[in-house]
């Protein structure tokens, strides 16, 4: 594994993460999880990415990933670069949600109470708050750091002007932002246009999610006259994705399905290197059902880089509007 330099930070990444969205929730299985657990570990895939709503239910996989923590991969802490989010929805009533001071504080400790940790690595505001103003939110993270529950923070699908206002911010209290996550994929390009080079601009890494939209760039929903039942659009307990969502996006896989077969590589390797080789992009985020999943992504760190003819292709095929 290679690992890249956050922004203007000493925190090194590797090139591949995995999150723990689906897949660790209480109807997956343990064992599995154990399994997925270890091997990223050895291939060195050592930043796992949680949130408090991850499950289903929420909150489950941090349960799931607390008790993997405690019970198979103790003594291993120091080598994982853990991180966990608050902003969305997870608790009724006025502060179970956004981006207060209180749900922040809160959010937190019940995630460190969940995973059985005294502090995580990198601690998210989840998504931008309309309501609340940006100073409260700032100084919630600054407290987080300050009080030893996180060591880092960071932001997760800020628009620019917003994004660089918390950063000025941030870094007033010495507390700089480390990392920005957002979507980025080839289906889904709309972060070239602000979020990745307002986080070069602001020395804070990229960290980018959905990769593999989901799924849908491995190619594994084409020609498939019913969705697989055990994938994540076929899956009853899984909302994001859905038979209507991969029909809409059927050609512009299909499309690039061929580029990669003419290419000679699968089109898995071809778009989570394509993204290895986009500037600005410090750690690519993906999420694994199977071991074999695991193996196939963090197999993308290894390849030849694509060719430049390859990348001006590519880079021209889908240009974000
Ligand atoms: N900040 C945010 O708001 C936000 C939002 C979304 C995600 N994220 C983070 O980003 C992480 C990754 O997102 P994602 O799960 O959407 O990433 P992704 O890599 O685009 O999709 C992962 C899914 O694709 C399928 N897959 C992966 N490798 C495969 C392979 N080699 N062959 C066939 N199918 C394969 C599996 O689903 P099947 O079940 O179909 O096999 C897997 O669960 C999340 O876990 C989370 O940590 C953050």
């Amino acid at each position: 594994m290679n690992y890249r330099r956050c922004g203007r930070s000493g925190v090194l990444l590797p090139e591949i993460s995995l999150g723990l969205w689906h897949n660790f929730g209480t109807a997956d299985d343990r064992a599995q999880n154990v399994a997925i657990i270890g091997r990223a570990m050895e291939l060195g895939i050592c930043h796992f990415d949680l949130a408090d709503n991850y499950g289903p239910p929420p909150g489950s996989a941090e349960e799931r990933f607390g008790h993997l923590l405690q019970q198979e991969f103790a003594g291993h802490r120091d080598e994982m670069f853990i991180s966990t989010k608050a902003g969305h929805l997870m608790w009724p009533g006025p502060y179970g949600d956004w981006g207060s001071r209180k749900h922040l504080i809160s959010g937190l400790d019940q995630s460190l109470r969940r995973m059985k940790l005294d502090y995580v690595d990198i601690f998210y505001h989840h998504r931008p708050d309309p309501d609340t103003p940006i100073e409260e939110t700032v100084e919630a993270l600054v407290q987080i750091v300050r009080s030893g529950k996180a060591l880092y923070v960071g932001l997760s699908k800020y628009p620019p002007a917003l994004f660089n206002r918390a950063c000025a911010l941030l870094s007033e209290a010495r507390v700089p932002c480390l990392l920005h996550q957002f979507r980025y994929n080839l289906l889904d390009r709309a972060c070239e246009t602000g979020m990745l080079p307002a986080a070069r601009e602001q020395g804070a890494g990229a960290i980018v999610f959905s990769p593999l939209a989901q799924g849908m760039l491995t190619g594994k929903y084409l020609n498939t006259p019913t969705l697989p039942p055990d994938s994540r659009a076929g899956r009853s307990d899984s909302i994001f994705l859905d038979a209507a969502k991969v029909a809409a996006d059927a050609a512009r896989v299909a499309h690039f399905q061929t580029v990669a077969r003419e290419a000679g590589i699968p089109l898995t390797q071809l778009a989570l290197r394509w993204l290895l080789q986009r500037q600005g992009v410090t750690s690519v985020l993906i999420g694994a059902r199977t071991v074999a999943q695991l193996e196939d992504c963090a197999t993308a760190a290894n390849q030849p880089p694509l060719s430049d003819e390859l990348m001006a292709q590519l880079n021209q095929e889908a240009v974000p509007s």
